[in-house]
């Protein structure tokens, strides 16, 4: 297949540059015929009986009736989140988990409130029957990352709205599925991705849109976040699904919190889009120096058979030339990270602690007072308006509150939802774009365009569109 001159036309170019390479089968056995025809999809024209959910507009629904799936660490807190804005604007009528104690914990968490939500658990499959549901609108998933496409599909098929923890998919043919059901059952289907309702962070694309950075050049994003104990500690993640991870495949498994509001800034697929991707990983030092340091009755202990490398390294170039760099680390001792840099002909943010620089303003970061005028010159209003709620709810420091209050109200008023699924699909897809680059010896992969095109239309996005 690969000597066919046919094939080799309908290459993209990432397959392409693999010719001149020798053999290779990446760790887990990537072979290039398989990748060529993963590629090779990007090509997908929409069928027929689909049509773009883009600015997607459904009839308001009054009191959104919620389904939680999945209320383990975080399914916990967005049950307590919707909780929040029960009677009014939502109610949880059905709570799913296949661990009764979990949904116990989220039964006795809504019990002040009142709300006596239907439970479904112990059952691997009882998610369906809860998706089947006449008297839910919206399902919440927020179960472990193998699960989130075939749940939210499914949901889908059942006419139900859907939002996915991230990130919503791993692999690239996940990502198609989302969007071909969304497309098919016109629904909305968005990734819970909470860093994009950060107050710095609207506070930055507040700036970028008001040209405040000039012309975007470059991005930095990351997820870096000591996970030690959390990855091998029994109690954490059901079944150890997280560490399991690590076993089973390199590359960036964790894109989007630091790639979300970058993405955001640089209007991508609103104008721009990710055109290729190169990833490359350290060796998983961290990983099996720890594992050597735990309990000897854990499954994990003392193992080096772990694929994914300490620091993967991720580079992509947008159609307009623009670059962004994305490094995942949850082993190294380090202190926490997203980097949230964001640069421009005018000007240069960076997080962690935030900082920012403007053109003619001198060669250092801009002192606290000048940077609290941009700050109160450009924070989103939304913070303002539901700074009772922040406080009282919090989550991440108020992001979640945001976020969930965005969800829902967006349902109320049938506006589209702040991200849509072809956002969830091009930063989850990071997942395995970076795998297939990692595993194939850093060549370059082209990023698939969910949009099919539609990326080159601008449009505003929904925090401030539909606000
Ligand atoms: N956005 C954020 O800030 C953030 C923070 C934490 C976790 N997350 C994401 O949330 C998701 C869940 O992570 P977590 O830390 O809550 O993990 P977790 O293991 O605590 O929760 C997953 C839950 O799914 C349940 N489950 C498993 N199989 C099921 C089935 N067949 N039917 C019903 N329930 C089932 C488990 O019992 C568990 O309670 C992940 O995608 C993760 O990346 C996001």
């Amino acid at each position: 297949m690969i000597n066919n001159r046919r094939s080799f036309i309908k290459l993209s170019s990432a397959a392409a540059a693999w010719l001149g390479l020798s053999p290779i089968a990446g760790a887990d056995g990537y072979h290039r015929d398989e990748v060529e025809e993963v590629l090779n999809r990007n090509n997908l024209t929409r069928p027929s009986s689909q049509k773009s959910v883009i600015n997607l507009r459904k009839s308001p629904i009054d009191k959104v009736k919620v389904a939680m799936l999945g209320v383990g660490n975080r399914g916990t807190g967005h049950a307590k989140l919707v909780n929040a804005l029960y009677p009014d604007k939502a109610i949880i009528t059905a709570v799913c988990d296949i661990r009764e104690k979990q949904v116990n914990k989220t039964l006795e968490n809504l019990k002040s409130s009142g709300q006596k939500p239907d439970v479904y658990t112990g059952d691997e499959d009882g998610w369906m029957e809860m998706c089947r549901r006449d008297d839910v609108d919206l399902v919440v998933i927020c179960t472990p990352w193998k699960m989130h496409v075939p749940m939210a599909v499914y949901a889908m098929q059942q006419g139900k709205h859907v939002v996915i923890e991230v990130p919503a998919s791993l692999t690239l043919q996940g990502c198609w599925d989302l969007v071909n059901t969304a497309e098919e059952m016109q629904v909305n289907c968005m990734m819970l991705e909470n860093v994009c309702y950060g107050a710095e962070e609207l506070w930055v694309l507040n700036m970028v849109q008001n040209g405040v950075f000039g012309t975007l050049t470059y991005g930095e994003g990351a997820y870096i976040h000591n996970l030690r104990d959390s990855l091998f500690g029994d109690e954490k993640y059901y079944n150890d699904w997280r560490i399991r991870q690590h076993i089973e495949q390199d590359g960036n498994l964790y894109p989007t919190h630091g790639l979300g509001p970058v993405a955001q800034y640089m209007d991508i697929n609103r104008g721009d889009r990710f055109d290729y991707l190169v990833s490359m990983s350290s060796p998983p030092s961290s990983l099996i120096e720890h594992s050597r340091e735990i309990e000897k009755d854990n499954e994990f202990y003392d193992r080096t058979d772990f694929l994914h490398g300490d620091m993967n390294n991720s580079l992509i170039k947008t159609a307009l030339g623009r670059t962004i760099l994305m490094q995942h680390d949850v082993v190294t001792p380090r202190p926490y990270s997203r980097i949230n840099a964001i640069a421009g002909t005018k000007g240069y943010h960076e997080g962690y602690p935030s900082r920012l620089a403007i053109e003619g303003k001198g060669h250092e970061w801009l002192d606290e007072a000048t940077t609290k005028e941009y700050q109160d010159k450009y924070k989103h209003p939304i913070w303002e308006t539901l700074k009772e709620g922040i406080e009282k709810n919090g989550g991440h420091g108020g992001m979640d509150f945001v976020q969930m209050y965005r969800v829902v109200d967006c349902l109320n008023k049938g506006y589209p939802l702040d991200m849509d699924v072809y956002d969830a699909s091009a930063w989850s897809s990071v997942v395995e774009l970076s795998k297939i680059s990692t595993e194939l010896g850093s060549v370059p992969v082209k990023c698939p365009d969910f949009t099919r095109g539609d990326w080159e239309n601008k449009r505003k996005l929904g925090i401030f569109e539909f606000i």
